[in-house]
């Protein structure tokens, strides 16, 4: 299949992509592949989800919530609330229902407009999970434990997590595939997420002889901020599960605390380069620099070239204005939604609706081609 890195195809902007290869299926030693080609014919379609565990972060923000608003003018797009992936780690039931409601609150304060798009949580609709079922059944074993994010999520005591945690990739292919979504927007971290959606799409297709029945799933990963790291550790991703809350910015924090996170965040002793090549080893100015760029809506290179030779101080100080200033709106809008969980209920239980619209069809031929009576 083609990587749709063309021209023809709008997500992949030459000026914008930095997501290089890796879209080509890796071999699957499990099965040979047939001749038959994997076309998929169907219309294009969006999805992304982001988990309600913790509070949403800068990277959250930068990396997808805000990459889903810009996609929402040429694009169908399907936003999900992925709460039965939140509950892989414990969730206090009542935190979770807090959270679900937050996590569609920031979409729609970010501008994720619920009558263009689809916004609703997971658990509402059934495919979701009868899907990862089947996906299970057709995933392997060896697939699963490859994938970095669980090596990471369970530690050292692997035998403790829990299944859904090893399932999770599984899990995450059905919800893009119970809608047939052939773009998947999403920060870095998620790439073998999708990669792995791609295999198991292709392994559905084969096993059960309907080439081009699923869509091989596209990541898409655009732009400055596919990876903002930590503050206090350029080489670390920003993670809402860090055990500093320095390291990252919420956005749930108030001006003082965004003022002083970048007032702390690391730093090296050198003026700041003029160059993208002098950010080499430099990751803590590659991240500021980065983040300030993802807000200001400029290219990397424009940003460098008005800080070049400049301290960091210089830079922390207009990018805590400019963060607080694209960040207050967002949080005063999603303080003013939370005010009314009812009326977010009500968002989210007509987007369910809407999204087993399109996933019911597909769930009965799925139902079909496997042989369920
Ligand atoms: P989650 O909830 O961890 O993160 C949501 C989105 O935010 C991106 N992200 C970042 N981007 C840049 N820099 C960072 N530091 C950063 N931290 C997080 C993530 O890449 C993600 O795009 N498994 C997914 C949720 C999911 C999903 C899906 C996504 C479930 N089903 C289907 C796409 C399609 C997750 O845990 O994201």
């Amino acid at each position: 299949m083609d990587s749709g890195a063309t021209s023809a195809n709008p997500f992949f902007h030459p000026t914008i992509l930095i997501y290089e290869g890796g879209a080509a299926p890796r071999p699957l030693v499990e099965f040979s592949m047939s001749d038959i080609e994997q076309t998929y014919t169907g219309p294009e379609r969006v999805f992304s989800g982001v988990q309600p565990s913790g509070n949403l972060t800068l990277g959250n923000y930068l990396g997808a919530i805000k990459r889903f608003v810009e996609m929402q003018d040429r694009h169908d797009c399907i936003y999900c609330v992925v709460d039965m992936h939140a509950i892989t780690v414990w969730q206090e039931p009542e935190d979770l229902r807090r959270a679900t409601r937050e996590v569609a609150a920031a979409y729609m304060a970010a501008g994720v407009d619920p009558k263009r798009s689809i916004l609703f949580n997971q658990s509402k609709v059934l495919a979701h999970a009868e899907l990862a079922w089947i996906f299970n059944c057709v995933a392997r074993m060896g697939w699963m434990e490859r994938m970095t994010q669980f090596k990471e999520k369970s530690g050292k005591h692997k035998e403790r997590a829990s299944l859904g945690l090893f399932a999770y990739p599984a899990l995450m292919a059905a919800d893009i595939l119970a809608y047939k979504a052939t773009h998947v927007p999403v920060g870095e971290d998620q790439k073998q997420h999708v990669e792995l959606s791609r295999d198991i799409a292709q392994k559905f297709n084969n096993d059960y002889n309907c080439p081009g029945f699923f869509p091989l799933p596209e990541p898409v990963i655009q732009g400055v901020a596919t990876r903002v790291m930590s503050l206090r550790d350029g080489s670390k991703k920003m993670s809402k599960s860090d055990p500093s809350d320095l390291s990252r910015i919420n956005l749930t924090d108030d001006h003082d605390t965004i003022a002083n996170k970048f007032r702390k965040a690391k730093t090296d002793p050198h003026p700041l380069p003029g160059h993208v090549d002098e950010l080499k080893d430099r990751p803590e100015a590659r991240n500021l620099l980065g983040i300030y760029a993802a807000f200001a809506d400029e290219e990397l290179i424009s940003v460098m070239d008005k800080f070049a030779g400049a301290q960091f101080s210089q830079l922390k100080n207009e990018l805590t204005e400019l963060t607080i200033a694209k960040l207050s709106p967002i949080t005063d809008e999603v303080t003013r939604l939370m005010a009314d969980p009812g009326e977010i209920d009500k968002v989210l239980e007509d987007g369910a609706t809407r999204a087993r619209e399109i996933a019911d069809p597909i769930m009965t031929e799925v139902r079909r081609i496997v042989g369920f009576v």
